[in-house]
């Protein structure tokens, strides 16, 4: 039950170590992606990995956050930019499934950085356009989300508490709110 351990005191980290993540870890995380399950073995993700220090403090300040809501990543020591090729992914019962897809792959990664110690956080909020822009990504790709990886700093910044307590991010659902047995009684 390793997996399942991690998988409970999994959160989202915001607040990084100056420790560098080393190369055979981060191979390990990019592996773990890769070999994320996919609608029908489409494989659509596609990753942009920036490991330079400088890179990563300009992308952070032309991707249009607002103000300081995610600025956050310029400290950490890598940050993965998770995309898709649409027209790479399976579309079933009408759904496209690159959202899905990709999800998996990157949360994959998210979960194997996780049982190395090294923390992610995934994030929704910047500009798709601005983001395409800064990293030379072709117009049909889409930009699904991103993430910093890194080691966790031991004390929270204000930041950080303020957003988990924002965010509620302790909270859950209750499983009777969201699993039902044998047929649909749920709201
Ligand atoms: C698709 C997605 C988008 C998210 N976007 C952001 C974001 O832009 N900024 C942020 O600080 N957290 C973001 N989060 C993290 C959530 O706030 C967090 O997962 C939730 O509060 C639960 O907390 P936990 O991950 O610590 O368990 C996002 C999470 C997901 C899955």
């Amino acid at each position: 039950m390793e997996l399942y351990d991690k998988i409970l005191d999994r959160e989202s980290v915001r607040d990084f170590d100056d420790k560098a993540i080393e190369a055979e870890k981060l191979e390990i995380i990019l592996e773990a992606g890769r070999l994320a399950p996919s609608a029908q073995n489409k494989q659509c993700w596609r990753y942009v990995v920036l490991k330079d220090k400088d890179n990563i403090k300009r992308f952070a300040k032309n991707i249009g956050f607002l103000g300081t809501v995610n600025f956050f990543i310029a400290k950490a020591p890598v940050v993965i930019v998770a995309c898709a090729d649409p027209k790479r992914s399976a579309k079933l019962n009408g759904q496209d499934y690159y959202l899905v897809d990709t999800a998996i792959s990157f949360q994959q990664m998210m979960l194997a950085a996780w049982s190395m110690g090294i923390g992610s956080c995934w994030l929704a909020a910047f500009n798709e356009n601005k983001v395409r822009q800064y990293l030379g990504i072709p117009a049909n790709i889409r930009v699904v989300g991103m993430s910093p990886f890194g080691y966790p700093k031991e004390k929270k910044s204000l930041y950080g508490k303020a957003v988990k307590a924002f965010a509620g991010s302790k909270n859950r659902l209750e499983r009777s709110k969201i699993v039902s047995e044998e047929r649909w009684f749920l709201d």
